[in-house]
């Protein structure tokens, strides 16, 4: 009977895992039903971290998220909590109310939104890593481990697009981002005249020049856009101008991990 304690570094990141391992002998184990966030729910409120802290999770146990509508819980492996995005291994659910079975082993909770995963918050994430042990006679040998990272550190930064010129035809989205390296959560500041606009829009409108009832168009002049992960797709809605060049696409990376 030892009771082990370890730790991982993750390169680059700040981390702060806490692994409490311990084992107990149960003779018959009911499973616990949790709270996700107790009352404030899985939300931007809790984290994952301070949630999950010094509770004992078993293998088994029933986590029940509550959410709002337009965030979700997504169970994924670890590339796609590392990364906050979703990917094809991915079970994503939006209905508001979802019991969950923790699984042997790692078991991986992130918002799929990548701005509320990643930069907002980027401690909406759970990971819960539980093993478990059967011995002959019944015996349950639990392993847990709890892990929760520090707020990750990146400052966004806020670009003013076309710098002097704003966003008009003398620049175009392709000479003004050229060279630049943009990451999710940084500000896009938009200046434009009245009578133009800057259009968010989806690669079907960016490639036709030619909003659709996906777009969201923002007109007043002056316009902050906070890039999402990965695709972002910026026009001016009016046809002839966006064909004249103004329109932008820039594919936002995770931010640099801080020190
Ligand atoms: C989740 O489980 C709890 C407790 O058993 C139950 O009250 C709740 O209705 C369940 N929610 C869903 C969406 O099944
Ligand atoms: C956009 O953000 C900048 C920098 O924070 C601020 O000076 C400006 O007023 C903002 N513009 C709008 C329309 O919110
Ligand atoms: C964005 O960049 C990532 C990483 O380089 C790449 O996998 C992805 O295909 C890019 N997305 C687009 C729409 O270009």
């Amino acid at each position: 009977m030892a009771v082990t304690a370890s730790s991982v570094i993750i390169p680059a990141m700040v981390f702060f895992m806490v692994f409490q391992l311990q084992y107990e002998a149960i003779h018959s184990y009911t499973p616990v039903h949790y709270i996700v966030g107790d009352e404030d729910g899985w939300d931007l409120v809790i984290t994952g971290a301070s949630w999950a802290n010094g509770k004992k999770f078993y293998a088994g146990d029933v986590l029940e998220f509550k959410y709002d509508r337009g965030t979700d819980v997504s169970v994924v492996d670890q590339e796609a909590f590392d990364n906050c995005a979703v990917n094809d291994k991915s079970i994503e659910y939006s209905d508001g109310d979802t019991n969950l079975t923790l699984a042997f082993g790692a078991n991986y909770f992130i918002c799929s939104r990548p701005l509320i995963c990643q930069v907002l918050c980027r401690q909406v994430r759970m990971a819960v890593t539980a093993s478990s042990v059967i011995i002959p006679a019944m015996v349950f040998f639990m392993v847990f481990q709890l892990q929760y990272e520090a707020i990750h550190s990146y400052t966004p930064v806020h670009y003013i697009v076309g710098d002097e010129d704003g966003w008009d035809l003398p620049i175009t989205g392709v000479s003004w981002t050229n060279g630049k390296k943009f990451y999710a959560g940084d500000v896009l500041e938009f200046k434009y005249d009245r009578g133009t606009d800057v259009s968010v829009v989806d690669e079907a409108a960016f490639d036709d020049c030619a909003v659709n009832d996906k777009s969201l168009e923002y007109s007043d002049g002056d316009t902050n856009l906070t890039l999402a992960f990965g695709a972002n797709y910026f026009i001016c809605s009016r046809p002839l101008i966006c064909s004249a060049g103004l329109k932008m696409f820039i594919n936002a990376t995770a931010p640099p991990p801080s020190v």
